[in-house]
């Protein structure tokens, strides 16, 4: 590139970039997110130095490579993302890319997450008088707020901390009962830190209630930290009213029946995963998380659900999702530094609403390939070129425009 030429605009459109070959895509990437030489040489290389995986685990013996792909089109709150993702299956890349392409053609994704509160968890067991402790407990709420913040004191400096507890009685008989303490976490994840507050507090709460400290850690159902994302699609895009019809009652089929409900977050999970571990997130915590979240409430439910609207559907995806931009041991990874400047996510918050974006066009590429062809005909296509059966006929799915 000449250096007086003006640098290429940031953008997740690149028009026929699944014809290009794995060079001239990193190429295209390089340019357009202004990789650093680091994340170039790191997507050149495609291994994880031994002494890095060495660091990151035990017992390491050897490294695993998995296909690192690039999903197109996603543009969430006005701002454009290249979504990295880490996936074998065939058609999750192509089928978010292509539902991404028809949601950005109506504006887009546009979503809310929650501030980054994460909820951890203390035990007791064998308190006696159990319904009066979780009351003296309540009236000390400020007390034990700040003793958690003590704990975490760079936290607190940085803006974050113990911002509510709330205690309930699980088993009166026993005298078991748990005190929440929700903890603003900023950017990161949290884990850690809040294990550590649970740590902290946990020995004031037995001397002011009496009985055992039993478990102290996080809760993967962190229910102040939810996103919502929404997107619509016309029916022009679509192509047709019964599609469009199709992919709706394919969303009911999921609201009434739990058994269908399952496949479809499955769906959703297929995205959100995917682009998870590329981005070095807890994919586990966040699988527990969202399941758990899809069985509040009367049974199983869908997490995402589509409605027609006077031109065509709009989906509505809501989940907690605990993710970070900062900490966690998998920023050592140079996979993970890469992704992060492909992706350009400044935050948490930010994080949070792109990966649910990628979730409800998993499952907008899902159902629209469930309510039209069927899956297997485009899944079998994917699978033949995986085989290298048919490499002379790319997939249709991923030869759709952009
Ligand atoms: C396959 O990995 C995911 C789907 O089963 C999701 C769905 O049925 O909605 C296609």
């Amino acid at each position: 590139m000449n250096p007086r030429d003006p640098a290429p605009e940031y953008t997740s459109r690149h028009a026929g970039f699944y014809e290009k070959n794995g060079e001239t895509r990193r190429g295209v990437l390089a340019a357009s997110a202004l990789l650093s030489a680091d994340a170039v040489a790191t997507l050149n290389d495609g291994r994880l130095p031994f002494e890095i995986a060495d660091r990151m685990t035990e017992n390491v013996v050897s490294t695993f490579a998995l296909p690192l792909s690039v999903a197109l089109n996603f543009r969430v709150n006005q701002r454009d993302h290249l979504v990295p993702m880490v996936v074998e299956e065939p058609s999750v890349v192509a089928g978010a890319s292509n539902a991404a392409r028809l949601v950005r053609a109506s504006g887009g994704f546009h979503g809310l997450a929650d501030p980054s509160i994460q909820t951890t968890q203390v035990q007791l067991d064998g308190v006696p008088n159990p319904v009066q402790a979780a009351e003296r407990i309540r009236e000390r709420r400020d007390e034990l707020l700040a003793l958690g913040n003590a704990s975490i004191p760079r936290m607190v400096a940085r803006g974050g901390g113990c911002v509510d507890a709330d205690v309930r009685v699980l088993d009166p008989e026993s005298g078991m009962m748990v005190v929440h303490l929700y903890v603003d976490v900023g950017d990161a994840m949290g884990a850690n830190l809040v294990d550590t507050v649970a740590e902290a507090v946990a020995p004031q709460l037995q001397a002011w209630v009496g009985g055992r400290v039993g478990l102290r850690i996080l809760s993967n159902l962190p229910l102040r930290r939810m996103v919502r994302v929404h997107g619509e699609v016309s029916v022009e895009s679509l192509g047709s009213a019964q599609l469009a019809d199709g992919i709706v009652s394919a969303s009911r089929f999921a609201e009434l029946d739990p058994f269908r409900a399952v496949t479809h977050n499955k769906g959703i999970l297929n995205g959100i995963d995917a682009a998870a571990l590329a981005l070095g997130q807890d994919w586990r915590a966040i699988e527990a998380g969202a399941h758990a979240y899809a069985g509040q409430g009367e049974g199983y439910r869908p997490l995402a659900v589509w409605r027609r609207t006077p031109t065509g559907i709009r989906g509505d995806i809501a989940l907690p999702l605990a993710v970070g931009t900062v900490g966690g041991s998998t920023r050592a990874h140079p996979g993970v530094r890469a992704s992060f400047e492909l992706a350009r996510v400044d935050g948490a918050r930010m994080l949070a609403c792109l990966l649910a974006a990628v979730g409800l066009a998993s499952n907008l590429a899902a159902l629209r390939a469930l309510s039209g062809e069927g899956i297997q005909q485009g899944h079998m296509r994917l699978h033949a070129r995986k085989q290298g059966l048919d490499s002379h006929s790319p997939d249709a799915a991923l030869r759709e425009k952009g």
